[in-house]
């Protein structure tokens, strides 16, 4: 059964945990005909309250829809989780919606392959509340029939969504390289903050001028993209000199305010390696050379 809006396809959803549950309201709301199941049956009952049928078993679940989305926590829970169904399967589309890494990525299609089923993996880039949403991302790798059939109902669940090729480690791969950034950016977020409770200010006074930080460093990605793929660092117009030199402000910060900023000194040790491996007039983005393992003396193209 293919995508058509006229007589939706039926889908079923396995894990309804946070986001589990958000995707099976949203193909709900969407008008798909949905069968869900959860290892915690009672997680069910909200949406079979709202037209979900439940399905008695993890097999029953796989054979009542030709689509099937999973949302458990890893790749290694969502093959113990189906096993069972192993069986049902062939034939079917299995997209897997949780995190992991490229390679349980690989792992897991191997496996659905082996039962048979077209597989795609795929990463939701947002929170369960967003889900649904006209610019909401989702991202998928793997088997392009099943994205050309089923697109239309994939989409339900965000408006950006987006296959980015047959590899089906790839939304693995993105989700790893994009999420990496999340940490360091709340990290310094936290460190602010406690550094103006320090002084008796509240986080909420930082908020505008933090987001207008992130704008600022969002306008710089596509410059530093252009020369990590180019390898030509030598339009420095932040060097990493420059960032080094900032990282004495960071320990005077700590001792004025008593805030541990020792999470920073890792970083502070990159921008050293990065001047030692011959890039301190280069572009901070060389530091990429070094993550790389690649630290020599200039960058790939630069003199
Ligand atoms: N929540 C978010 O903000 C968010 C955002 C983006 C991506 N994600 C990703 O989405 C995935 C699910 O996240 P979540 O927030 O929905 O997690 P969650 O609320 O903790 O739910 C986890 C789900 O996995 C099921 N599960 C785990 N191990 C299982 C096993 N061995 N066998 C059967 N079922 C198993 C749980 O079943 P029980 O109910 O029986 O425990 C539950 O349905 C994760 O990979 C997460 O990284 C989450």
């Amino acid at each position: 059964m293919s995508d058509d809006q006229a007589t939706p396809t039926p889908v079923t959803v396995i894990g309804l945990g946070s986001m589990g549950r958000a995707l099976a309201e949203a193909f709900l709301g969407a008008g798909h005909p949905t069968t869900v199941w959860n290892r915690t049956a009672a997680k069910a009952a909200p949406l079979v309250a709202a037209g979900a049928v439940h399905a008695a078993s993890v097999r029953a679940a796989v054979e009542a829809s030709p689509l099937v989305v999973t949302c458990l926590t890893t790749f290694g829970d969502t093959r113990s989780a189906l096993e069972p169904a192993g069986a049902a399967l062939s034939g079917r589309a299995l997209v897997t919606l949780n995190s992991g890494s490229p390679a349980d990525a690989r792992a897991t299609a191997g496996w659905a392959a082996g039962h048979g089923a077209r597989f795609l993996a795929g990463a939701v880039k947002n929170v369960p509340a967003a889900v649904g949403a006209p610019d909401t991302l989702l991202y998928y790798g793997g088997d392009e029939s099943v994205f050309d059939e089923y697109g239309t109902t994939l989409r339900v669940l965000g408006g950006d969504t987006v296959h980015l090729g047959s590899g089906t480690d790839l939304a693995a791969l993105y989700e790893m390289a994009v999420g990496a950034m999340l940490l360091p950016a709340l990290v310094g977020f936290f460190q602010g903050a406690a550094a103006l409770q320090a002084r008796g200010l509240e986080a909420d006074s930082m908020v505008r001028f933090a987001g207008k930080w992130l704008d600022m460093i969002k306008s710089l990605l596509p410059g530093y993209a252009k020369e990590i793929d180019s390898g030509d660092y030598t339009d420095a117009a932040s060097s990493v000199d420059l960032f080094l030199a900032g990282a004495a402000h960071d320990k005077a910060l700590g001792e004025e305010t008593n805030v541990d900023t020792t999470w920073i000194d890792p970083l502070n040790d990159l921008l050293r390696r990065a001047v030692d491996a011959g890039h301190g007039s280069h572009s901070i983005s060389a530091l990429t050379e070094v993550l790389r393992g690649e630290g020599s003396a200039g960058a790939r193209r630069s003199s």
